[in-house]
């Protein structure tokens, strides 16, 4: 195959030059040159998705039945994808190496081909022998799931016209390239390429495709943010180092909500569904620990109880340390604040640390109180009692604002055995009784301290 003709274009301001540049000449900006692949005729550029001109219609003629969600069968992905995959949709799955990104895609693409898919499995970084080896320690056995190692674009082209698979699954698009551009297997046009080729013959084929993508170690998806833009539904795999379990997030859906967590545990059989992950949030807590809370989030439309950690000792340091993990820096700021003014805290010289213990990070609002209670009890060394939740999202002047969905929050905390709840006094209208549990509104920050203390 002849190679096509390539121009170095700026990714930041669109400047072309025949050859590489450190820097651009027109916006100066370094490292912004990416090798592109001119193309002659205006639309058939590479990843543009090529609608075969169809003429518009009124959008109550529209036949949009393809775009009923069909459920994969495990019930944590179906969550995250809003029900299930869309048939012909395209679904990056990111996430940091190791972390059960093939695993996840095998498992699923095991249960689709024994639904009667005809599924193909294209890996450019394991061998057949080794996926057939994790395949069976995943119990992944079906004659519909085909598998074959190949990075080459050209190759697998030709392969989807020969025998044209249902479900295709790429696992990973840093490893795909292309002969039409000199650059590297991984590199940003490399990346963009492949998989635009790969998007555009999928949505024609009406073929549903998984991609597989690296994080770098900024967290981002290695490659170009522009394929973000041109797939679906873009899930990251996330954990706490050291921890089996993992938590799968839509930042991107075009068929569904993004705030859904699917929760899942890495075990010697893959990866298995939490069926009622507060269990395992508030299952390593120590009872009757000053800074330690219990709180109830929603992520999506699931309520999790989570525990809340949080320690404040002395610092020696000019500018004591302020350290959030899974949660907001700058949302324990201003509790710091609300308690130093309003309640008349003296944190200015104290290190404080704030941990959602479990690996899991929310910047749910209603966490503030939880937070702010937390801070207190450790910097006065008074437990809380642990079957008491906190819920509520804490104002600047130190009022305890209301938080959506109560009840479900509530519900939640009930089956998990608490026994006391304090809600924002705003929220009270709307809850239900509920059997030994007592429920204590409460209008200000302050008024909470009071209760508990
Ligand atoms: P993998 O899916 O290969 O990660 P990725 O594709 O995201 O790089 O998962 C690799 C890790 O998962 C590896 O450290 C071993 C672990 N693992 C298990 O614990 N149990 C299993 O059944 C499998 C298949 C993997
Ligand atoms: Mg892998």
């Amino acid at each position: 195959m002849s190679r096509a003709k390539t121009i170095y274009t700026c990714q930041n301001c669109g400047a072309q030059a025949p050859k590489w540049l450190g820097k651009c000449p027109d916006c100066n900006q370094w490292n912004t040159y990416a090798e592109e692949i001119v193309s002659q005729a205006a639309g058939k550029q590479s990843g543009l998705i090529d609608f075969a001109s169809l003429p518009p219609k009124p959008i109550t003629e529209i036949d949009a039945k393809e775009g009923l969600h069909i459920p994969v069968g495990m019930g944590e992905l179906d969550r995250v994808l809003g029900g299930g995959y869309v048939p012909g949709s395209t679904v990056l799955i990111g996430g940091e190496p190791g972390i059960g990104k093939s695993t996840l895609l095998l498992q699923t693409l095991s249960r689709l081909a024994q639904s009667g898919k005809k599924v193909l499995y294209v890996s450019g970084e394991e061998s057949a022998a080794q996926i057939k080896m994790r395949g069976e320690r995943l119990g992944a056995a079906s004659a519909n799931l085909w598998v074959v190692t190949e990075n080459s674009l050209e190759r697998i082209l030709e392969i989807l016209k020969k025998d044209s698979p249902q479900i295709l699954a790429i696992d990973s698009i840093q490893t795909l390239y292309t002969g039409q551009l000199s650059s590297a297997p991984g590199t940003v046009s490399q990346v963009r390429e492949s998989t635009g080729h790969l998007i555009t013959w999928a949505k024609r084929q009406g073929t549903t495709c998984f991609f597989v993508g690296h994080v770098t170690k900024e967290g981002s998806l290695a490659g170009p943010k522009v394929l973000e833009h041109m797939v679906d539904c873009v899930l990251y795999f996330e954990s706490d180092p050291g921890q089996t379990l993992r938590i799968l997030r839509a930042c991107k859906n075009r068929y569904g909500a993004t705030h859904e967590l699917g929760i899942f545990e890495m075990t010697g059989q893959g990866l298995k569904e939490i069926e009622n992950p507060s269990n395992i949030f508030l299952g390593e807590r120590n009872q009757k620990n000053p800074g330690s809370v219990v709180t109830a989030s929603l992520e999506g439309t699931r309520p999790l109880l989570l525990e809340i950690q949080t320690l404040v000792t002395h610092s020696g340091l000019a500018n004591p340390r302020r350290t959030c993990i899974g949660a907001d820096n700058s949302r324990v700021a201003l509790l710091v604040a609300v308690l130093e003014k309003i309640v008349g805290l003296q944190l200015y010289d104290q290190d404080i640390f704030v941990n959602i213990a479990g690996g899991i990070k929310t910047e749910e609002p209603a966490l503030d109180l939880g937070m702010a209670v937390g801070i207190f009890s450790s910097f006065r060394n008074l437990a809380v009692d642990p079957k008491t939740v906190l819920i509520g999202e804490v104002g600047l002047t130190g009022e305890v604002r209301p938080v959506q969905r109560i009840d479900m929050r509530l519900q939640e905390a009930a089956k998990l055995g608490m026994a006391r709840a304090l809600i924002p006094s705003r929220n009270t209208p709307g809850t239900k009784e509920l059997k030994n549990f007592q429920i204590t509104p409460v209008k200000n920050i302050e008024e909470c301290l009071h209760q508990l203390f």
